[in-house]
């Protein structure tokens, strides 16, 4: 019989502060479903006298580590400090003391979680990081028990608040690019340095457990092939618009014969499909799953309840199993070797945006290009710029493979009659 939990908190920025509170505001609900009371016993902050976002007894906060990753009283560590080094170590000694983990932290789990999940299987202890993914929304959960009859074999995700955010705005004609992702930073949903979110290394991490756990293989960050938005301009927008498409940074994980690609980048989809109408800062995950067919998972992506929400719920989970004696052990080590797709095997249309020369000939030498490797088009757009003896160009291919398409695209730049290749992404979703 467990008379209570003590929780062990490293960090009391946002979500600390968000765990803190729904702690003490859910406690009656929090109690019924995990049979005792659970508490926060310690919080490691960085300095003692920082204004906080939340109110706490003066006598639960630390400046030593150590004092929750080596206390005996402690049960469980929640990691919401962020980071990679100092998280892993801390995260590291509290397994090696028998502590239960629960983290938030996507860039560790998307780089170490394999290393992670071992140490916590060798210790007997839940590892849970519901929330480094799409934050508020329980697409691990999703995957893991909801899908887990099933064979995953799609993944789409906006998995990126704050691209998804300035996509959204650059298609309402709220502003172009630069303007909108100022905007984005004096909302909060944008760092000061925005790098890894508008490059698409936010997505990718998030992509890596995302296939790791829905198609039970030991990805790595190294497997994601990755393009961010920075280059995504108005006409771009405008065309895919005039074509009946939508611009969004999607994470892509799809499963085939047993092979796998992982990749993010700006995606046209059409207008009709689902996560053509996710905006804002929204998130949502695409699961096309073998029996259940489409499936999609939508909510918000960050913020402090939210995240907050993801957290305490990994926390009532590993209470649950300390109640059934069963920690650690509802960890399942991946069930296939890590295999990828060749880029032979990796089929989708894509979107070009190009000039060329306004002259006889110049469309025959562009087509027998596509014709030679066997890439048939779709939809063509051509009209003449103004004052130039130049036309712009705009289509999208049929299917075609990414090998064949690389091709073409690289020998498209080099044809005398094409000035330059402006834009060109890939097209999901049909
Ligand atoms: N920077 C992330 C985003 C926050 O924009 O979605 C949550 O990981």
């Amino acid at each position: 019989m467990i008379e209570k939990v003590s929780v062990g908190l490293l960090g009391l920025g946002t979500v600390g502060s968000g765990v803190v509170r729904m702690i003490e505001a859910n406690q009656e609900e929090l109690q019924h479903k995990v049979g005792c009371p659970v508490h926060v016993e310690k919080i490691l902050v960085k300095s003692l006298d920082k204004a906080r976002q939340v109110e706490v007894d003066e006598s639960l906060l630390t400046t030593n580590a150590e004092e929750i990753v080596d206390n005996p009283n402690i049960d469980v560590v929640i990691e919401v400090i962020g980071g990679i080094d100092l998280a892993k170590s801390y995260i590291l000694k509290a397994l090696s003391n028998k502590k239960h983990v629960v983290t938030a932290n996507k860039d560790l789990m998307a780089l170490h979680g394999h290393e992670l999940l071992a140490a916590a299987n060798e210790n007997g202890c839940d590892i849970y990081y519901e929330a480094s993914v799409a934050g508020g929304i329980p697409i691990l959960r999703g995957l893991v028990d909801g899908l887990a009859s099933d064979r995953i074999t799609k993944m789409m995700g906006i998995v990126n608040g704050t691209t998804n955010f300035i996509l959204t705005k650059m298609s309402k004609g709220e502003g172009a690019y630069d303007d909108v992702l100022k905007e984005a930073q004096e909302l909060g949903f944008a760092e000061a340095d925005p790098t890894s979110d508008v490059e698409g290394l936010d997505a990718a991490r998030k992509m890596v457990i995302l296939g790791t756990l829905g198609f039970s293989m030991p990805l790595t960050l190294e497997d994601v092939s990755v393009k961010g938005i920075s280059q995504v301009d108005l006409e771009d927008i405008e065309y895919s618009k005039q074509l009946g498409y939508t611009i969004k940074l999607i994470g892509i994980a799809q499963r085939d014969n047993g092979r796998v690609e992982l990749s993010v980048q700006p995606t046209l989809l059409p207008n009709s499909h689902p996560l053509a109408a996710v905006n804002d800062e929204y998130n949502a995950v695409y699961v096309y799953g073998e029996a259940v067919g489409e499936t999609m998972f939508y909510g918000p992506g960050a913020g402090q309840l939210p995240t907050a929400t993801s957290v305490v719920s990994d926390l009532v989970a590993v209470v649950r199993n300390m109640r059934l004696g069963v920690n650690g052990k509802t960890i399942v080590s991946p069930q296939f070797e890590r295999e990828l797709k060749a880029d032979e095997e990796i089929q989708a249309k894509y979107f070009l945006r190009f000039y060329v020369k306004d002259e006889a000939g110049a469309f025959t030498k562009i087509s027998s290009l596509f014709a030679e490797h066997n890439i048939s088009l779709e939809q063509l757009i051509q009209q003449p710029v103004k004052d130039k003896d130049m036309a712009e160009v705009v289509m999208v291919t049929h299917n075609a493979s990414k090998k064949d398409y690389n091709q073409v695209y690289n020998r498209l730049r080099d044809l005398d009659v094409v000035f330059e290749v402006k834009s060109h992404y890939r097209v999901e979703g049909e």
